[in-house]
């Protein structure tokens, strides 16, 4: 615990690891266990979903990280569905994945879900026609529920919300506009402005922007590897909260 009662975040997400990947975050994860209590990982912890992707991860999170690790699932994780034994593996390690639950950590609150796409704003899709795409919609409901629930189960007055998805138009900003609407969705920011929190951790839009702010100035940062990379030049976001 740092001055004033805070805590010192260390977030990353998209890290997209391969069979290869063997050592490639090892001076980022031993700097993060001496300068961070916890450290979030954002999804797309693999590449294409695998098991011995997932195993080379355990082992460099294992070996070089000391503290408290949370995680979400992202989209690249589900592509082989072997998700759920891509989960375990991880966990194994001693993450702890945040999936509609919540965990307190020197007392400070930690809601997190996957979310899912649906757009933004007065172009986010409605559910409306074909069975399709009610179904698209509600699974996007679906996540912000599950947030609501993760984060009116805390009783802490500082949360931090960790997603893959974005809850915002403003961090995806540098992506194709016409991709926007599987970058993420306004119903995941209503959630977070309706229930309260400090700060969001989001991936997913590899073009994104670092920075935003939710309708009702949540601050939102979108921790994708590749825009850490080209915006700060170090593959881990620092925070204090
Ligand atoms: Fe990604
Ligand atoms: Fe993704």
């Amino acid at each position: 615990m740092g001055e004033n009662g805070q805590i010192r975040i260390a977030a990353v997400g998209d890290i997209h690891y391969t069979k290869t990947s063997k050592g490639r975050l090892h001076d980022a994860f031993i700097e993060a266990s001496g300068n961070a209590d916890v450290l979030l990982l954002a999804g797309d912890l693999t590449d294409y979903g695998l098991a011995d992707e997932a195993n080379v991860l355990a082992e460099d999170l294992k070996a070089n990280v000391k503290i408290p690790i949370l995680a979400v699932l992202g989209n690249h994780d589900f592509e082989s569905d072997q998700a759920s034994e891509v989960k375990s593996i991880v966990e194994a390690a001693g993450v702890e994945f945040l999936d509609g639950s919540c965990v307190e950590i020197k007392g400070i609150g930690f809601a997190g879900v996957c979310g899912f796409g649906g757009g933004f704003d007065r172009q986010m899709l409605s559910a409306w026609g074909e069975p399709l795409i009610k179904a698209f919609v509600q699974e996007s409901v679906n996540h912000s529920l599950k947030l609501e629930k993760a984060l009116t189960n805390l009783s802490t007055e500082k949360k931090v919300v960790l997603l893959h998805y974005s809850p915002i138009r403003q961090t995806v900003q540098g992506e194709n506009p016409e991709i926007y609407p599987f970058l993420g969705s306004s119903h995941l920011e209503a959630t977070i402005d309706h229930f309260g929190a400090l700060v969001v951790f989001h991936g997913h839009a590899h073009n994104g922007t670092l920075e935003g702010k939710t309708a009702r100035d949540v601050q939102v940062f979108n921790v994708a590897q590749p825009v850490l990379m080209r915006t700060q030049k170090k593959p881990l976001f620092y925070y204090k909260v």
